[in-house]
């Protein structure tokens, strides 16, 4: 079965603690927090007090994705705010090895985001200390863009990869997954499906939920 991750960054700001009560009820796995920056991608969203609110409406694990410049400056402090899993851009750090280890010291898992134009073979010296890769399947910055149809084959070769190198680490896809693409996406190899649009704008959230964990 999947891992179903609902992105926030498509939930009801104003009423966030209504959104978060139903993904409690739902099949939901993790919430996934999109944080922007303005400067890694051309957009922003929301930050470290936010986080900190949804961290006590939830007992799920919050799965908070950076697409923020210098994300090693702000790990303590996610840690603080509530993450269980912190994931970087590989486009992002300089010192990846660094700042994995730094993520794992905290206590939390450690993912590394990729690009949609970034191969994944880039992964083969660090794959066996992740926890997750986060397979971009638009370009990060948006909610509602439509899959890029690339990423299945990126998806095949990471599982290659994580099979070689008998690694533990789950293939996460961000962007663009719909109740119609899912079925391909998980049969490329992928574990945890993350989804915004298409279950926020959905008429029932809830339902789109299981239908995507039923999969
Ligand atoms: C995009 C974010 C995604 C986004 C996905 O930069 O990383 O998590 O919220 O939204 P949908 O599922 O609507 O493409
Ligand atoms: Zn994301």
């Amino acid at each position: 079965m999947p891992i179903i991750a609902p992105s926030l960054l498509s939930a009801n700001f104003l009423n966030l603690a209504e959104d978060c009560a139903f993904l409690n009820e739902s099949q939901a796995d993790w919430f996934h927090l999109d944080v922007m920056d303005g400067r890694f991608v051309p957009n922003i969203s929301f930050g470290l007090p936010v986080i900190s609110h949804i961290r006590t409406a939830t007992k799920k694990v919050c799965d908070v994705h950076l697409m923020i410049e210098e994300p090693e400056k702000y790990t303590v402090a996610f840690k603080e705010a509530g993450a269980d899993i912190l994931t970087v851009h590989i486009e992002a750090c300089n010192h990846l090895h660094r700042n994995i280890q730094q993520i794992k010291s905290l206590g939390m898992k450690a993912g590394v985001a990729v690009n949609p134009h970034t191969p994944v073979h880039l992964l083969q010296d660090i794959i066996q200390d992740l926890d997750l890769v986060c397979l971009m399947s638009v370009n990060p910055g948006f909610g509602g863009q439509h899959f890029i149809p690339q990423t299945l084959e990126k998806i095949r070769s990471l599982k290659k990869l994580i099979v070689e190198k008998n690694s533990h680490c789950l293939i996460e896809i961000d962007g663009g997954v719909t109740l119609e693409n899912a079925p391909s996406i998980l049969a490329a190899g992928a574990d945890v499906l993350v989804a915004g649009n298409t279950v926020f704008k959905s008429k029932d959230p809830v339902a789109t939920i299981a239908a995507l964990k039923a999969l």
